[in-house]
């Protein structure tokens, strides 16, 4: 292959994006929509997916949205049907919806704990289960938006902890199953992402903004759109040969080192690089 035009091969294709109305899986549809894709999104708030379809349709999409809460299979199973019917069948389907909040453990309730794994793991494994027999088959692909914390053991995130480790093996799992009936599913791993409620929750200062900023090797946050690029590549034919991977991108964040210990390690580390010179 000389070269690949990498937009024109998302053009046409329909896009699903359950939790879609918002933030980093708004983006991922917004990417999809300028490069020529149907777009169809699905959350719990009417009002939300309205708007979020108007933002798709000015990105270029032929939108579509519908309220499902992703907790809830008859919902999810019902809003999918409805979508094929709408834009046809989906050639890529795409799991974000999450909750979170910052709580030690034991100042959880059980059901605090059960809400996000029920959003964040259940609500992947219903969009999964009930997609399935929606996609277009063979040659569509899932992607699962995972997080960082599938990999570390964030303090005060117990429930999203447990959940996305449990997104990221669901994903592979799948993989496992669904490759020999030609759908690839893969999981992408996003950095901090700037201008998301997810970052405002858990970095609501400056000073964990500057922290999260440091922490990170590319030492910045990420967009929206890095992360709509790697479900474009994913999605593509560039990525045929790729199923059951989680992808981190998050500017090198997940690796271990001085660059994921903030201030005192790179403070440490300049004080004593002089003498390394
Ligand atoms: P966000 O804007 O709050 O996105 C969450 C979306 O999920 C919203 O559209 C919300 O819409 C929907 N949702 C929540 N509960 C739902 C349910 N029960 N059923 C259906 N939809 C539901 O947050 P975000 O920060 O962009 O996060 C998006 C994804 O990226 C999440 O999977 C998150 O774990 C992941 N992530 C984020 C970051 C980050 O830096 N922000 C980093 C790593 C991973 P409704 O309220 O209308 O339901
Ligand atoms: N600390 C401890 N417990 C909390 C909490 C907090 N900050 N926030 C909520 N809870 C508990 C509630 O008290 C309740 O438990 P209880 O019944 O024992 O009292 C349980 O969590 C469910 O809360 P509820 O408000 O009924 O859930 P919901 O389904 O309406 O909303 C959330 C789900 C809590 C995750 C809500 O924050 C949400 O809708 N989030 C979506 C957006 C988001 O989180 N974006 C970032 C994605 S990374």
């Amino acid at each position: 292959m000389t070269s690949f035009d990498l937009a024109a091969s998302a053009r046409g294709k329909h896009v699903f994006v359950a939790g879609g109305s918002s933030g980093i899986n708004l983006g991922i549809g917004e990417v999809f929509a300028r490069c020529g894709a149907k777009v169809s999104v699905c959350s719990r708030k009417a009002d939300r997916v309205a708007a979020a379809v108007k933002a798709l349709e000015a990105a270029g999409a032929e939108a579509w949205g519908g309220a499902a809460d992703v907790r809830n299979y008859a919902e999810v199973e019902a809003v999918l049907k409805s979508a094929k019917e709408a834009r046809g069948p989906i050639d890529v389907l795409i799991s974000g919806a999450a909750g979170n909040f910052v709580a030690p453990a034991l100042g959880m309730s059980s059901n605090a704990f059960r809400t996000v794994v029920e959003i964040d793991l259940i609500g992947t494994f219903n969009v999964a289960r009930a997609g399935f027999e929606f996609l277009r088959k063979p040659g569509a692909s899932f992607i699962a938006i995972s997080a960082p914390q599938a990999l570390h053991p964030y303090a005060y995130q117990a429930h999203v902890n447990a959940a996305k480790a449990g997104v990221d093996m669901l994903t592979k799992t799948l993989a496992v199953e669904w490759g020999p009936l030609g759908v690839r599913c893969n999981a992408i791993i996003p950095g901090p992402i700037a201008d998301t409620e997810g970052m405002a929750r858990l970095a609501p200062t400056e000073a964990e903004r500057k922290l999260a900023r440091e922490g990170t090797p590319l030492q910045r946050y990420g967009s929206k759109d890095e992360i709509g690029y790697a479900a474009l590549f994913l999605a593509s034919p560039l990525a045929e040969y790729i199923t059951g991977a989680i992808l981190p991108v998050d500017g090198g964040a997940v690796l271990p080192g001085p660059g994921r210990l903030g201030d005192a390690m790179k403070q440490a580390y300049e004080k004593a690089a002089p003498r390394n010179r």
